[in-house]
């Protein structure tokens, strides 16, 4: 394997969180939403099958047009400022490929979301990372960042708060490169920093379909950014990149508001209440503006609390990360599921 690239040869694996293959789990480790997604998602995909499948025989439509026009009624913009993805995921590789060369540097803040660091070995680029303050800001941030990209995760993941809009003009002024707002959670939050993209041009913003509208398994994002990003971004992508089940799903959902809504609202009430009970049995508990919590036991053992919660096939996210092996990250369920965790942890102690 001579020909192998090093980068490639030396990184290590992107480890996902644990999906199970058996029955039985409360799977609360990675924000799925425990909702199904909106019927019209699901009418949308059988129309497509309708006839014997035979709409599969013909390549997808390589503009995502439709996703598109959608996608930009929805956030006040024209279509030439969106691009859909196969996941949000893709954006954010798509967007290393295009901003930072091999060598270059792009940045985000540790802990958060650790795959933009394994995007950028397989592109070669240099990674720097920034800590978070004691008043949540980024330690040490430069007043001109010269690096290609910096990664803001917003509302913030694991810890869950986000950052206010002012905090992220400020950030995409000192950014001499671009201020990518991965918004992957932001349907179950206050504020959104999509109104800045008009203003800064360096400012992109990303979302994704995986969680507020309940479509993991479709792989669907998308991106809100100036129309020379998206042109950049649309030479770059795989020409079929979504497939025509996950074209239709796209539109349907995103036609589909009020049920949004209607799930959303579920999952911050149910997020409040569970957030609200953990805090009496003595964990500490970020305020959280997403579908999870960072839930710290009073023991800050919280490995323990993990195992026990595993063998009883409650699933929650664990990081070995020093910085965040005190909490862990519990996504936000049904009612009753979070009632059966709470359960779980009375008997734990
Ligand atoms: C902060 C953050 N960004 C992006 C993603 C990727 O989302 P997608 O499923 O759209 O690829 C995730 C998924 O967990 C995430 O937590």
């Amino acid at each position: 394997m001579q020909a192998l690239r090093k980068n490639i040869a030396e990184m290590a694996r992107y480890i996902p969180g644990y999906q199970p293959e058996d029955g039985g789990w409360i799977k609360l480790n990675t924000n799925e939403n425990p909702y199904p997604p909106s019927p019209q998602v699901v009418a949308a995909i059988q129309a497509e099958l309708a006839n014997g499948g035979e709409n599969l025989r013909k390549y997808p439509d390589a503009g995502s047009r439709e996703a598109r026009r959608v996608a930009a009624e929805l956030y006040a913009v024209d279509p030439a400022w969106v691009i859909m993805a196969n996941g949000s995921d893709e954006l954010l590789n798509n967007l290393i490929r295009a901003f930072a060369g091999e060598g270059e540097e792009i940045a985000y803040v540790h802990p958060s979301y650790s795959y933009y660091a394994t995007l950028a070995e397989i592109q070669g680029a240099k990674i720097r990372t920034f800590g978070l303050d004691g008043d949540l800001r980024l330690a040490d941030f430069p007043d001109r960042y010269t690096g290609k990209i910096l990664f803001l995760t917003s509302p913030h993941a694991p810890l869950g708060f986000s950052f206010d809009n002012a905090y992220i003009e400020e950030l995409a002024r000192r950014c001499m490169g671009m201020l990518v707002v991965d918004e992957a959670y932001v349907d179950f939050a206050d504020v959104s920093a999509l109104e800045l993209v008009k203003k800064y041009e360096n400012l992109v913003v990303t979302r994704t379909l995986s969680k507020s509208y309940s479509l993991a398994g479709m792989r669907l994002g998308l991106a809100i950014a100036r129309p020379e990003v998206v042109a950049a971004l649309d030479k770059i992508r795989d020409h079929y990149h979504l497939d025509r089940l996950a074209l239709v799903a796209a539109v349907a959902a995103l036609q589909d508001q009020s049920y949004l809504e209607t799930t959303v609202a579920r999952v911050r009430e149910t997020r409040e209440w569970f957030a609200g009970e953990l805090r009496q049995k003595g964990y500490r508990v970020e305020p959280s503006q997403t579908n999870f919590v960072f839930a710290v036991p009073a023991d800050k053992d919280a490995r323990r609390v993990y195992e026990t919660l595993f063998e009883r096939k409650i699933l929650v996210r664990y990081f070995t990360d020093p910085l965040l092996a005190h909490g862990l990250r519990i996504s936000i369920g049904t009612r009753q599921e979070m009632a059966t965790v709470l359960a779980a942890l009375a008997e734990i102690g």
